[in-house]
């Protein structure tokens, strides 16, 4: 981070200099940590939008530009080149690894799958009907109440042992949620499959028939996480970060994350585009929705972002993925997707989209993908959830080893009321 000379702010008759922060890329930051202490105001920003909350070494966006680079390398090359598990190594570590450092890297992942046996017995509590991200949150959080080994976090070693928990239990939990939700028995993990083919075949197995993948569909399992995997200071990253930065242990931090996820702006986005395509139903259709959205009845789901202004690099892989599995699954003309491709094609070339800079995100066509791969709508989240995982955290480890984190603690700008005597019950009109 290197320095240029300051930003001046004046505040009533004091001038105040701000330092300017230079990253490797991107926007300068004004350093505004002494500003309350030398000019008593506040900054106010709801929403964060011109608020940098943390110094980062892992992902950069250029939204302008639809970038998105982990550790510097682009999310398309990673999507093409690259698999999950070697993708969650870079993330956590900063590196892509050595052939000797991701043969130990899988080896461990895949040693940590199985879920403590009691474990199992936390599923039964819910209802059969329960929205898996509900199950999600509460059975992630659980694990904390497991793995007590691991929970110390300002053991480097812990830490590290928490994280290959996290990545390597998440799809066995997801997958329970979703056997739990359609009333078939638990499959075991599985070592000898990769991390994708293994999640696979713990949500379509049976223990009545032999189960083969079309290994099409592992390659599109594997890319969609990787598309996932870590999206920097996004509502649910934040979530983490401020959870952890009050020293809770790493499953209570991903545990509300996930929470946070849940939200139809953030993660709950996929399962929100995937209904609002079967509402619209055929082409003909597009029209009339799109006129519901210009009458602000409603939003064009999987479209737009906080910070692409530009189309998602994201999209761009998914909706290659979006291809490969309608092809791979015989539903080259699934309806769903001839309708997604022309509401695509309208909103781009109509005005409204255009001047707001709305372009498909990530969500436009994961869903018709998941769909077309065999998940019913409540589990996209999940699956965003999952491969979340790595980079929330990967974010929460490079927080805690900050030296200079502090508990995360925003003001506010009051305009309650001014302090007043209480009024006992009795004489209240
Ligand atoms: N459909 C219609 N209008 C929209 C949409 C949309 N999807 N997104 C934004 N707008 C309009 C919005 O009404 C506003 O118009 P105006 O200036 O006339 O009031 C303008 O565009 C700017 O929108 P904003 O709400 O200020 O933008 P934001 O940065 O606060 O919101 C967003 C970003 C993702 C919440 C929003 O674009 C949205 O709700 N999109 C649909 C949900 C979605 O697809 N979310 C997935 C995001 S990608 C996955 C993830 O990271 O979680």
């Amino acid at each position: 981070m290197t320095q240029t000379p300051p930003a001046k702010v004046t505040v009533g008759d004091k001038v105040i200099d701000l330092p300017i922060l230079k990253g490797s890329l991107g926007p300068d930051v004004i350093d505004i940590r002494k500003l309350y202490a030398q000019s008593d105001a506040f900054t106010y920003d709801p929403g964060f939008t011109s608020t940098a909350s943390c110094e980062s070494k892992i992902t950069y966006i250029d939204g302008d530009q639809g970038v998105l680079l982990h550790r510097g390398y682009p999310i398309d090359q990673l999507a093409s080149q690259s698999n999950f598990l070697e993708t969650c190594y870079l993330l956590l570590h900063g590196e892509l690894p050595s052939a000797a450092e991701y043969e130990k890297f899988e080896s461990t992942i895949t040693r940590h799958t199985m879920l403590h046996a009691q474990f199992d017995r936390f599923f039964d509590g819910f209802r059969r009907d329960a929205h898996p991200m509900a199950i999600m949150t509460g059975a992630v959080g659980a694990l904390s109440a497991f793995y007590h080994d691991s929970l110390d976090i300002h053991d480097a070693q812990q830490r590290e042992i928490s994280a290959h928990r996290l990545i390597a239990k998440m799809p066995t939990i997801a997958a329970r949620a979703f056997k739990y939700s359609v009333g078939q028995p638990f499959v075991h993990p599985k070592n000898n499959l990769s991390y994708a083919e293994n999640f696979l075949r713990m949500c379509f197995a049976v223990p009545a028939e032999d189960y083969v993948v079309d290994p099409a569909l592992v390659r599109a399992m594997d890319r969609i996480f990787i598309l996932h995997a870590d999206h920097e200071q996004n509502a649910s990253t934040s979530t983490v970060r401020l959870a952890g930065s009050s020293g809770a242990n790493p499953f209570a931090c991903i545990a509300a994350g996930i929470a946070c996820l849940w939200g139809p702006s953030h993660g709950g986005a996929n399962e929100e585009a995937l209904n609002m395509l079967r509402e619209i139903g055929t082409p003909e259709k597009i029209p009339e929705f799109i006129a519901g959205v210009k009458d602000r009845r409603y939003k064009l789901m999987g479209f737009g972002h906080r910070v692409y202004k530009n189309y998602d690099p994201r999209a761009k892989v998914m909706q290659t993925s979006a291809y490969e599995v309608l092809a791979a699954t015989g539903r080259e003309n699934d309806p769903l997707f001839q309708v997604a491709k022309e509401l695509e094609a309208v909103a781009l070339k109509d005005e409204f989209f255009i001047e707001r800079k709305l372009f498909p995100n990530v969500d436009f066509y994961s869903g018709i993908t998941l769909s077309a791969m065999g998940f019913p709508t409540t589990m996209f989240t999940v699956l965003f959830a999952l491969a979340r995982t790595v980079g929330w955290i990967a974010q929460w480890k490079e927080m805690i080893e900050d030296p200079g984190q502090k508990i995360g603690r925003p003001r506010q700008l009051y305009t309650g009321a001014t302090q007043r005597d209480f009024v006992p019950l009795s004489q209240r009109g």
